[in-house]
């Protein structure tokens, strides 16, 4: 079978690297990809905003299957536009995509299916905004409705913080992202993220993992993508995840199936644990990145059936997801400035002989020029490795770390450190 794989960072690379592993595959094509990506699969120049060029090239190229990476073409009604002409899709309708795409529709949701999750307000003007404040107590989360690239959040600790947040927000900074707004009440406990597969009406679960979204050592500093990731998050324990679940993930499932706009594809649950349990922060309606990296690391079966099986609604015919019990642990190695501007352009040496270790380094944001790798974007390498424990995985991931030169790039050194602490509280 062709498949078409649309994205190009260190997700779809780990993406592409399992695909190419199916003895099912024929070709894979991906747009626009990156020089990771191009080891496993033909890149295209295809926009993925271009609904009618991908569906172009999916008839002209007998594609079986579009697996789509990224957020923004799910909540652009890509999937739509493509099951529409018969071919099938992993990744959710626009409808279905809402659950991303705008806060205020899942906090609704949640409501109507008794979903556990922060209290919530949504707003549609300054004003409105500064009334509900009053609702709140300190610190309040002011969150953006709409895809905001992560950076819609604001923890406000003062009035006035949630003034200067408010302010922000209905100026423009996010654009339409921002005309609608999400005041919520602060939780507090341990973040987890939890995966399931679903067509719909059967669901499979696909493991945890936990992100570290601070750009510093020790959970200092600005706010990125995410820096670096872990799987299993073992403080998800089995108890608790049957409760994510059944109160969280299936409701969910159920609720929106009901009312006519069912998911098909990935649910990825941000969850606080809670004193009172787990609670909903958000759903994403894609694999995290980096978090897809380490869940693949872990995934043993065909993941060309699996994903099939999604896009076709036979999930239930599957059996459960094998995923091996060792740990995966991801370093991201970012370009200077991130999460602000990025320093473009910086060399890239030593990928081999990080990889000769027994890591393997996904490519997140790079380009080649003249046969060498450089840096083109925020996130450049996902450095990953597995082990029997977090610790293990760390070690092998920071060796291979240093044995890359990136002289204009940085990373976190501590991935791993919540749980790499227990280990030592057990051991
Ligand atoms: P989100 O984009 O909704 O995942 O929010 C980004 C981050 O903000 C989350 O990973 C949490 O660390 C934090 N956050 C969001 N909502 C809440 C909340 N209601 N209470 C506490 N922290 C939150
Ligand atoms: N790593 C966070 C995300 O993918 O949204």
């Amino acid at each position: 079978m062709n498949i078409l794989l649309l994205g190009g960072g260190g997700r779809e690379h780990a993406l592409a690297w399992k695909l190419a592993q199916s003895p099912r595959l024929k070709t894979l094509y991906a747009a626009p990809g990156n020089p990771g990506i191009a080891q496993h699969a033909t890149l295209v120049d295809l926009d993925a905003k271009d609904h009618r060029a991908v569906v172009d090239f999916c008839t002209r190229h007998s594609i079986g299957l579009v697996v789509i990476g990224p957020e923004a073409p799910l909540v652009d009604g890509l999937a739509d536009n493509l099951r529409a002409t018969g071919t099938p899709v992993f990744g959710p309708s626009k409808k279905a995509a809402q659950l991303e795409g705008s806060k205020g529709f899942t906090k609704d949701l949640c409501k109507r299916a008794g979903i556990p999750t922060a209290a919530y307000e949504r707003v549609t003007s300054k004003d409105g905004a500064i009334a509900a404040l009053d609702d709140f107590a300190l610190p309040v989360v002011i969150k953006a409705d709409g895809l905001a690239a992560g950076k819609g959040v604001i923890i406000a600790e003062t009035r006035e913080e949630a003034l200067d947040a408010l302010d922000t927000m209905f100026s423009g900074a996010f654009g339409a992202a921002g005309e609608e707004v999400v005041l919520e009440e602060f939780m507090t406990g341990e973040e987890a993220s939890f995966f399931a597969l679903t067509d719909g009406s059967a669901i499979l679960p696909f493991g945890s993992a936990q992100d570290h979204k601070r750009v510093g050592d020790g959970d200092t500093g600005p706010n990125t993508g995410g820096m670096g990731a872990y799987s299993p998050a073992r403080v998800l324990t089995a108890e608790l995840e049957q409760q994510v679940i059944d109160r969280i993930i299936r409701p969910t499932v159920e609720t929106l199936a009901a009312e006519g706009t069912p998911y098909s594809g990935v649910l990825y649950a941000g969850l606080m644990l809670t004193d009172e349990g787990p609670k909903l922060i958000e759903y994403n309606a894609r694999f995290g990145d980096p978090e897809c990296q380490v869940l693949m690391m872990r995934f043993d079966g065909d993941l060309v059936e699996l994903l099939l099986a999604v896009a076709e609604g036979k999930l239930a015919e599957q059996g459960p997801v094998e995923l091996a019990d060792r740990t995966a642990l991801t370093v991201v190695m970012a370009a200077n400035g991130y999460p602000g501007t990025p320093e473009a352009g910086g060399a890239i040496t030593g990928i081999d002989a990080a990889q000769a270790g027994g890591a393997r380094v996904f490519h997140a944001g790079t380009a080649e020029k003249d046969g060498a790798i450089i840096a083109t974007g925020g996130r450049v390498l996902n450095v990953t490795a597995t082990g029997q424990s977090v610790r293990e995985a760390q070690e092998t991931a920071y060796a291979a770390v240093d044995a890359i030169g990136f002289p204009t790039g940085f990373c976190r050194r501590d991935i791993g450190w919540r749980e790499a602490a227990r280990e030592e509280s057990v051991a």
